[in-house]
């Protein structure tokens, strides 16, 4: 049995449940490698101040880089005893190259330690998550360009309102996600701080020297304050919240998607290879993928309210409760990645049933805005104007036809000032093609968007 590091002043060992209940290994061993090029980092620092010789510093290296080398090949045994990754592999490290490994923990704390290898690993995760998200961006653009003049209906309170282009309503998604691309980004530079140094919680006697592991860890900035350092998970939260929102627009996108595959909407098809069949109903094909990320959403929002509460009553400095830190981080990072590569796969993939698409948005009197701006155009006011339309459509919906289907001598019995020229007006083509301005639906304002939109992803 492995002896702790910090048995000396015990009187007698861990209750052997207490040791299974504190350990966080089973966990933690996730940060192998942060927590290796941690230690490399400071042993090089250690030996620049003088602490080490560079003797010392060359077998602590080596021997660390060996330890890795063989968790990555599966050829280590974790620990239970030695409670967490740092203790594994610091011991893993002695039992190597003998007692010269006891040096590398002067002027750090397992505190310290800790707050590096998050920060670490989630800076690389925030990078793998961008990547990801870009994939899918990139496809959304694709389908939208493809989409540009495809016609549907718009919806408010899932009511038809007017008509889109699919373009514009991808876009949409497009945009809602060019935003999170950004919050992941400025969350990266508060996440992207070298807390090593403040060791235990005061920081350390020996002449260490911060930037010089800072600058081999490729971070950006130094933690101001030590206390801050150990104890805040703030970078964590933050980056949870980022990903709570980015599942929300995830999970929208992914309820339209289910709606839109249904029979009773018919807009989109998924690939059958995205989609699952039921046990005992033949016919059935389920747009599981969809479903699971919409589901997956509540993960994610739950881990936020986890770590906010984690954190909320903490006096200053360090307490054990961060160790409850990791599997919330952990389950966002995997979740987040595997929902957008789901759809980042599925995207381009998806294929358009514009005549469903048209059908519908000819249904429901989509074009009757148009016919109010049209009357404005000829001098009524606007609450005239719809006043007007209004009158028109109850006859329209009496008579079950749609407002095109009138006409001349109908709508000009509700007001003279309708002439031949209102049939254009009422096209769903005419209809979108009139909102031709920045942030509008027309065909041609959806290929500028798309097109700031590419200028504005290759500079990222
Ligand atoms: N496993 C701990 C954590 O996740 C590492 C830091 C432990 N520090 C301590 N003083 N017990 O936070």
């Amino acid at each position: 049995v492995p002896s702790k590091p910090w048995s000396g002043r015990f009187n007698e060992p861990t209750d052997a449940f207490v040791e299974e209940f504190t350990a966080s290994v089973s966990f933690d061993h996730r940060l192998y490698r942060q927590d290796i090029r941690g230690s490399i980092a400071h042993a090089h620092m250690l030996t620049k101040v003088g602490v080490l010789s560079a003797e010392e510093s060359e077998a602590i290296v080596l021997g660390l880089e060996t330890i890795a080398q063989d968790i990555d090949k599966g050829q280590f045994s974790w620990s239970v005893t030695l409670e967490d990754v740092h203790m594994n592999i610091e011991a893993a490290l002695t039992e190597r190259i003998g007692p010269v490994g006891k040096k590398l923990h002067t002027g750090r704390s397992r505190n310290d330690q800790i707050a590096t290898d998050i920060r670490l690993y989630l800076r690389d995760a925030i990078d793998t998550i961008a990547i990801q998200l870009r994939h899918l961006q990139e496809g959304l653009l694709n389908l939208a360009e493809r989409e540009a003049e495809t016609i549907m209906p718009g919806f408010t309170h899932l009511q038809t309102a007017q008509p889109v282009t699919f373009g514009h309503h991808l876009m949409a998604w497009f945009e809602m996600l060019a935003r999170d691309n950004e919050r992941l980004a400025d969350c990266r530079r508060r996440v992207n701080v070298l807390p090593l140094g403040a060791a235990a919680l005061a920081g350390t006697t020996f002449p260490i020297d911060r930037a010089y592991t800072a600058e081999l860890l490729g971070f950006e900035a130094i933690t101001e304050n030590s206390l801050d350092a150990v104890s805040d998970r703030d970078f964590a939260i933050e980056f949870t919240a980022v990903g709570a929102l980015l599942m929300t627009h995830l999970s929208r996108f992914a309820e339209e998607l289910v709606l839109w595959s249904s029979a009773q909407f018919d807009f989109v098809t998924l690939p059958d290879r995205f989609c699952t069949g039921s046990s005992i109903m033949p016919q059935k094909k389920n747009p599981d993928v969809p479903e699971l990320v919409r589901g997956k959403t509540g993960r994610v929002n739950g881990h936020l309210i986890s770590l906010l509460t984690l954190m909320k009553s903490q006096p200053l400095a360090y307490n054990k409760d961060n160790q409850e830190d990791k599997e919330p981080l952990f389950d966002t990072i995997d979740t987040l990645l595997g929902s957008l590569r789901a759809f980042a796969d599925m995207v381009p993939a998806i294929k358009t049933n514009s005549d469903k698409m048209r059908e519908a948005a000819a249904k429901g009197y989509a074009t009757a805005t148009d016919l109010a701006d049209y009357l404005v155009r000829k001098g009524v006011s606007f609450r005239d104007a719809h006043e007007i339309v209004g009158k028109a459509v109850a006859y329209a919906i009496q008579q079950g036809k749609d407002l095109a289907a009138l006409n001349l001598e109908t709508f000009q019995s509700f007001t003279p000032l309708i002439q031949e020229d209102v049939f254009a007006v009422l096209t769903l083509e005419g209809s979108v093609a009139a909102r031709n301005h920045l942030g509008g639906t027309a065909p041609t304002q959806v290929r500028a968007a798309i097109q700031r939109a590419r200028k504005k992803l290759r500079l990222q």
